[in-house]
């Protein structure tokens, strides 16, 4: 696991776009995991920008998002079909036919999980993967307990994430939905590089346990240490219960030029 932390969350969300953009400029045809919520925003601001000033192509990717709430129309305002659309993929050259969200309205549950597991296959696998991290440790909507070998599946959010995210929903937990599709841990597992954005002291506690604490499914993100090229890209307050916090600086600002951004 390498641990950047950055000043703030901007610079972080910048550092984390270099290793993006780097990836498409290598392989324009990458398949490229995404995440929702507010931590990717700055991220997705980011390769907007290389999008628009620096000519990034994305015609060529493809992307696979992590999770979607099941019984949210793809319209809905709180869909992350319609927050993926509105703040990523209408803003750069991306394909619409080359960018899939799980299905929140799908007839067949489960059948509908093996397709989507069948057509990341198809693709050739995730190159990378960008996670965020609930203040529980779940990553994609991996709540704890989550199986390490889980496949695209139907959760039930806990309590404490339908009241992180009732922000979203005007403050109001009853209309967050309890129930979603995610990729599975051992879906995330297999992409072959992961960065995982965490930003803010109520991301602190998790981000210790994730990266110092035991692997073990209690806190779901914990598995990443077993991941081969896994990055975390935090900010300062994240990085305030991380015991080794001074040697992750140390072996960033001590890297070769070459692998600055790799
Ligand atoms: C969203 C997702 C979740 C979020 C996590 C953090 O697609 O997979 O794991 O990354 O709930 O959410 P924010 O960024 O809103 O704190």
């Amino acid at each position: 696991m390498e641990i950047i932390i950055k000043k703030d969350a901007l610079s972080g969300s910048h550092a984390a776009a270099r290793v993006v953009a780097r990836l498409v400029c290598e392989k324009p045809t990458a398949v490229i995991g995404l995440a929702t919520g507010s931590t990717p925003l700055m991220l997705y601001k980011q390769l907007i920008h290389l999008h628009k000033e620096e000519g990034l192509d994305f015609s060529k990717v493809t992307t696979f998002n992590l999770d979607e709430y099941i019984g949210l129309p793809a319209d809905h305002e709180q869909s992350y079909r319609r927050f993926m659309n509105e703040n990523l993929f209408s803003q750069i050259n991306i394909k619409m036919g080359n960018t899939h969200v799980p299905d929140g309205m799908a007839k067949d549950v489960p059948a509908s999980c093996a397709a989507y597991e069948q057509a990341i296959a198809n693709a050739g696998g995730i190159d990378l993967q960008v996670l965020g991290i609930g203040s529980d440790g779940h990553v994609g909507f991996n709540e704890p307990t989550s199986s390490f070998a889980s496949r695209t599946r139907i959760k039930t959010l806990t309590k404490q994430t339908v009241a992180d995210n009732a922000r979203f929903f005007g403050g109001d937990e009853s209309k967050v939905p309890h129930h979603c599709i995610t990729m599975g841990i051992g879906t995330i597992m297999d992409a072959r590089m992961n960065i995982l954005l965490a930003f803010g002291a109520n991301k602190a506690e998790a981000v210790a346990a994730t990266v110092e604490g035991p692997v073990a499914s209690i806190m779901p993100s914990s598995i990443l240490q077993h991941h081969p090229s896994a990055k975390l890209f935090i900010d300062e307050a994240a990085a305030t219960q991380l015991k080794l916090a001074d040697y992750y600086r140390w072996v960033y600002d001590g890297k070769p030029d070459w692998q600055k951004d790799a």
